[in-house]
């Protein structure tokens, strides 16, 4: 069984993909960590904390840093760019991208008392076998935990990660949310040394999920597979409220599932159908293109890094993993 930690800022699409990690009974999920981003740390835990307890599993949380490694204190950094909306008031109603909290009951479990980054390095550094993390979230805690032993790296199987995009933006009109969430963290996770396999928006929003695929899964029966579908339907909802769209038309009604696909990646590669090896940077210079993720894509460089980038998605075969993965 293939041992992984999986880092969140869940969120809606994080809680899709704590789904599917549980479910997957084969692979072993050893813990989550939970960094900010989608909503402040507080309710980014809390949020983990419900849907670990909805499946009713014994996988010990942690939580981690509630503040992005050094952006927010170059404050003239926000005023550079223009941000997507991702909160608008509408008819006196605030209307979040991300729920701030998800409709499960309140969490009566508790996170680990140790600190995500503390628990990220006690474990890296002694592994006999090395682990894949998947990080799905700004990547403060994993950056934080290179850092302060970047030899953890050689215990890191692979780090999959969802970030940045290359056509394809939506925080800023060059940057991903994640990557813009903390452009310094996702260059020192880039440079680390481990295999990297990037999923950025290119490819999460190459399979889009409309209304009767999120009702194609809530037939299906479980509980799971009915807040998995859920999920996208209240996503669909959410974003048309804000006007938001994952397409060149304005007016689209669908959603991608971007955290989940990291975690069905590990299931089955196949359902990424380009991947390529390239050089990949982040900008942090705090001007219009802070945290655009830069892909090398001149054929005669040298590919030295171990960064392998996704551009596409096989929704067919994302839809059959997702069928017999929620169905069990
Ligand atoms: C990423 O940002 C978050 O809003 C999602 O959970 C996903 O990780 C997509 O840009
Ligand atoms: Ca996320």
């Amino acid at each position: 069984k293939r041992p992984f930690i999986l880092d969140v800022d869940t969120g809606t699409d994080d809680a899709m993909a704590i789904i599917a990690a549980v479910k997957a009974a084969e692979l072993d999920l050893r813990a989550i960590t939970v960094t900010h981003g989608n909503q402040p740390l507080p309710n980014t835990l809390e949020n983990t904390l419900r849907v670990v307890q909805f499946l009713g599993v014994d996988v010990p949380v942690f939580a981690g840093c509630p503040d992005p490694m050094v952006r927010t204190l170059t404050a003239g950094r926000e005023m550079n760019v223009r941000r997507q909306p991702y909160e608008q008031v509408i008819d006196g109603q605030v209307v979040n991208m991300h729920e701030d909290y998800l409709p499960l009951p309140p969490a009566k479990i508790a996170p680990q008392p140790e600190h995500a980054v503390a628990f990220l390095l006690r474990t890296l550094r002694v592994a006999s076998t090395p682990i894949t993390v998947v990080a799905v979230g700004p990547l403060t805690n994993i950056a934080m935990a290179l850092r302060l032993d970047p030899g953890i790296a050689r215990n890191i199987r692979e780090l999959i990660v969802m970030g940045g995009g290359i056509r394809a933006v939506n925080s800023t009109s060059d940057s991903e949310f994640n990557f813009f969430a903390d452009p310094e963290a996702a260059q020192i996770v880039l440079k680390a040394g481990a295999r990297v396999t990037i999923l950025p928006l290119d490819a999460t929003t190459s399979a889009l999920f409309d209304r009767r695929d999120a009702q194609c899964l809530r037939d299906i029966g479980t509980p799971e597979a009915e807040f998995f579908g859920r999920l996208i339907a209240d996503f669909i909802d959410r974003m048309a409220l804000l006007g938001i769209s994952n397409t060149s038309d304005p007016g689209d009604h669908s959603a991608a599932i971007h955290d989940a696909l990291c975690v069905l990646y590990m299931l089955d590669p196949r359902i990424v159908t380009d991947l390529r090896r390239e050089a990949c940077d982040v900008d942090f210079s705090g001007g219009f293109a802070d945290g655009q993720l830069i892909v090398d894509t001149r054929s005669y460089m040298p590919r030295d890094d171990e960064t392998y980038v996704a551009y596409g998605i096989d929704k067919e075969r994302v839809m059959r993993l997702l069928c017999d993965l929620l169905g069990r």
